[in-house]
């Protein structure tokens, strides 16, 4: 069968897929429809957990409407159209809409007839799809959810790596402070796993027994297995959920860079925000992390050695990040550990050549006390100060606008530019 049909008539019997059974990409729809039952299904979407990040408008509405709101206001990411007529004149008032489209929008039609003329002919001009009204809830859902991914990539998440210049500074107390600001305060649905296998000390931060190995989840990621992942799962809050392992053996080889990777990717598909405690990684996944990473923290004390590998690190850290080190954080933690022993705040700046984000004063009181207690840094009021000083980099990073991937398709205006162009 024709392959361009066969894709027409699947878009008929619309199943969910595990393609699109997944978090979508912070994005912007609006719809021009008519038909009552188009007009339902397209109001009830704000409903479908997948949608959370999606703005969606729904207007009655035509091409004509459209034309109108874009001629005034920004055109979304995704614009979906319903329309009585098939013929010449509704194709030059597409036309007309691209004008107002910027190269990022892209396009979905609803008309009235089953015609696999009219889908080819307007599948070549850019427009991403072509439905029959009525269109079901499930179907107008995955064909949305379908064209999102395809335009902007499979997950808007942002993955925040946090790392030591030295052991024992105190990354996994402050990744797990981060964690609790980002779900707690931020009410972001967030993902803390500690790449240290089994010198991780996230079990006892969090309160959890582990019930998993790293080499356990990188298999399940490895095999998609979202049963045998959900196994390895700890969910300390409403909004966070922690990779459960830290049974590893400590003297056996860690997991590869690459399954390593496999698996971080996998998590992104659902949860907005993957957070990486790095302090125990070895240095092939500090590395993959550091590369990959929206958001770099930098964990130092103010003590001369950890500020000399805080001075290396960050210089690594840059040159991975392409030079550029808008995307590093760096903390100060303990300070006042030893005042007469380290280097004064206002000197740091200029020993590092880099500004910190904030300073954590040392108080073993609050962190040891909370570990011996089994409490988290929130459950208390100096601790919830904490929290909040780390809060800037987490909404630095939640604000973080998302890029275009690599392999986007083209866009409605790309594509109708580039036919006209091809005409003329
Ligand atoms: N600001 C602070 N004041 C007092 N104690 C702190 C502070 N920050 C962390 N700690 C404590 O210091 C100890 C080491 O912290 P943590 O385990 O977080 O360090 P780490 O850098 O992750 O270490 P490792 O390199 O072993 O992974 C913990 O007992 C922790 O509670
Ligand atoms: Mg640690």
């Amino acid at each position: 069968m024709n392959q361009e049909l066969e894709q027409f008539q699947r878009v008929e019997n619309q199943e969910v897929s595990t393609e699109t059974n997944i978090l979508l990409p912070t994005a912007r729809v609006d719809l021009f429809v008519k038909d009552q039952e188009t007009l339902e299904a397209a109001r009830a979407l704000k409903h479908d957990w997948r949608f959370a990040r999606v703005t969606i408008s729904v207007e009655e509405g035509n091409v004509d409407s459209a034309i109108k709101n874009y001629a005034q206001s920004a055109a979304p990411d995704l614009v979906i159209i319903e329309t009585e007529t098939t013929g010449e004149e509704f194709v030059q008032r597409l036309q007309s809409l691209s004008a107002y489209c910027d190269e990022t929008t892209n396009a979905i039609v609803i008309g009235p007839v089953n015609d696999v003329d009219l889908y080819r002919s307007l599948t070549s001009m850019g427009v991403s799809d072509y439905l029959v009204k009525p269109v079901a809830f499930n179907v107008l859902s995955e064909i949305i959810a379908k064209a999102l991914i395809d335009q902007l990539g499979v997950s808007g998440s942002r993955l925040i790596g946090v790392i030591g210049a030295k052991g024992g500074v105190g990354t996994s107390a402050l990744t797990q402070g981060l964690a609790w600001g980002l779900s707690e305060q931020l009410k972001q649905k967030t993902f803390l796993l500690d790449a240290a296998g089994g010198w991780s000390t996230t079990s006892v931060g969090i309160g959890f027994e582990p019930s998993a190995t790293i080499h356990e989840a990188v298999s399940a990621a490895a095999s998609q297995d979202e049963d045998n992942l959900k196994r390895m799962l700890f969910k300390p809050s409403e909004h966070l959920t922690v990779l459960a392992t830290g049974s590893d053996a400590m003297l056996e080889p860690s997991v590869h860079a690459q399954q390593f990777e496999e698996l971080i990717d996998w998590l992104m598909q659902s949860y907005p925000v993957v957070l990486v405690d790095l302090s125990g990684a070895i240095p092939s996944l500090k590395k993959t992390i550091v590369t990959k990473a929206h958001e770099l923290v930098v964990v130092t004390t103010p003590t001369l050695p950890a500020l000399r590998s805080a001075r290396s690190l960050i210089g690594e850290v840059k040159t991975l990040q392409g030079g550029d080190d808008a995307n590093i954080d760096l903390i100060v933690n303990m300070a006042g550990v030893m005042p007469s022993k380290e280097v004064p705040k206002k000197d740091i700046e200029t020993a590092l050549d880099y500004k910190p984000s904030t300073v954590i004063s040392f108080d073993p009181k609050l962190f040891l006390g909370n570990e011996n207690e089994g409490k988290n840094l929130t459950d208390n009021k100096n601790g919830t100060e904490i929290v909040s000083k780390l809060l800037p980099i987490a909404q630095k990073v939640l604000s973080g606008k998302m890029t275009k991937t690599e392999n986007a398709k083209d866009s409605f205006l790309d594509n109708l530019l580039s036919k006209v162009k091809n005409k003329g």
